[in-house]
């Protein structure tokens, strides 16, 4: 559906995305994650044609984006990191003007104005200013003017940047509801959002792709590697050696006094193994808690590796 073929941007001499490569199928969600400077919203712009790039392609739907700009148009909905608002036009001559400009039937923009301000919670300030906006029912704005023309494909650039905790989830769960249907990339710095919303993760860093998996696969990839935190009473009786030698323990790190952090390959509990040795050693187990690692890790980690 979305095909992004070696793409590249460079801005004066300065490489903002360099070879980036990937695919979201028919009904896919993925969620585009990066540190701030990354390339995400420079990768976004050139998907929905607002920025020509300097290397490489995009084709939606097999049509190339360069050769048929106006058809795609039409398919793409554009939520970009600062949505380009009117401010003194009402909500309603806001909503109006996007669907008119997107194609929508003069006959049918009044519904469709109704239906995206109802789906984004601004039917109340339908009437109102955009200037008189707050930041929030600003980005709301932003994003009903991304729906108003019911695109098949929708490309938000941090949909829920600027919102309170409650819109956040609602326009999560809105976001997930469009993308059973559509096809949808976004990006986010909230990671929970990734993993609660989207089919997919493509990270992105300097520029480069670093990993491009299925939520499936990030979740087998690390999802059972569990981390032991242990507490015992006397930690000079501890043999370090002992727990490291343990099937499924590879990594063991002293955390503060009496307090270790126990990584463990994926598949393996080792929490009665660890249990059965401190006993031995006759350190006395406190406390040994297990925690599941998160999508935050697999992102601390390949970020910072620069690496898949
Ligand atoms: N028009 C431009 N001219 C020059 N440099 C630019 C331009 N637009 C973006 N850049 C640079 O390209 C890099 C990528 O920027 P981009 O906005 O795509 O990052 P991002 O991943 O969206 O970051 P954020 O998470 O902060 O939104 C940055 O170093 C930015 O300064
Ligand atoms: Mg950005």
């Amino acid at each position: 559906m979305i095909e992004v073929s070696d793409l590249a941007k460079r801005f004066g001499n300065f490489d903002a995305v360099r070879g980036v490569s990937f695919t979201v199928r028919e009904g896919e969600s993925l969620g585009l994650l990066g540190p701030n400077g990354a390339g995400k919203t420079t990768i976004m712009r050139m998907i929905t044609g607002s920025l020509p790039p300097t290397g490489g392609a995009v084709k939606i739907d097999g049509l190339d984006m360069y050769d048929h700009p106006a058809a795609i148009k039409k398919i793409i909905g554009y939520l970009p990191e600062r949505p380009p608002l009117y401010p003194d036009m009402t909500v309603r001559e806001y909503l109006g003007f996007a669907a008119s400009i997107r194609g929508v039937a003069s006959d049918a923009i009044d519904e469709a104005i109704r239906r995206t301000a109802s789906i984004c919670g601004v039917t109340d300030r339908l009437n109102k200013l955009i200037r008189s906006l707050s930041k929030g029912y600003q980005q709301r704005v932003g994003l009903a003017q991304a729906l108003v023309h019911e695109p098949r494909v929708l490309i938000l650039d941090e949909p829920t940047s600027g919102l309170d905790p409650r819109q956040i989830i609602e326009i999560r769960d809105l976001i997930r509801d469009l993308g059973e249907s559509r096809t949808v990339i976004f990006s986010s710095h909230i990671l929970s959002e990734v993993t609660a919303v989207c089919s997919k993760v493509a990270i992105i860093g300097n520029g480069r792709l670093l990993l491009e998996e299925s939520m499936s696969g990030v979740s087998g990839r690390v999802g059972e590697g569990r981390r032991i935190h242990l507490s015992v009473a006397r930690p000079h009786m501890v043999d370090e050696a002992r727990l490291m030698a343990l099937d499924g323990v590879i990594s063991l790190k002293g955390a503060s006094t009496g307090n270790w952090i126990i990584g463990t390959r994926a598949g393996i509990d080792v929490r009665e193994a660890v249990a059965g040795a401190v006993f031995e050693m006759g350190a006395g187990l406190v406390e040994m808690k297990s925690e599941t690692i998160s999508l935050e890790d697999v992102f601390m980690r390949v970020v910072a590796g620069g690496q898949a």
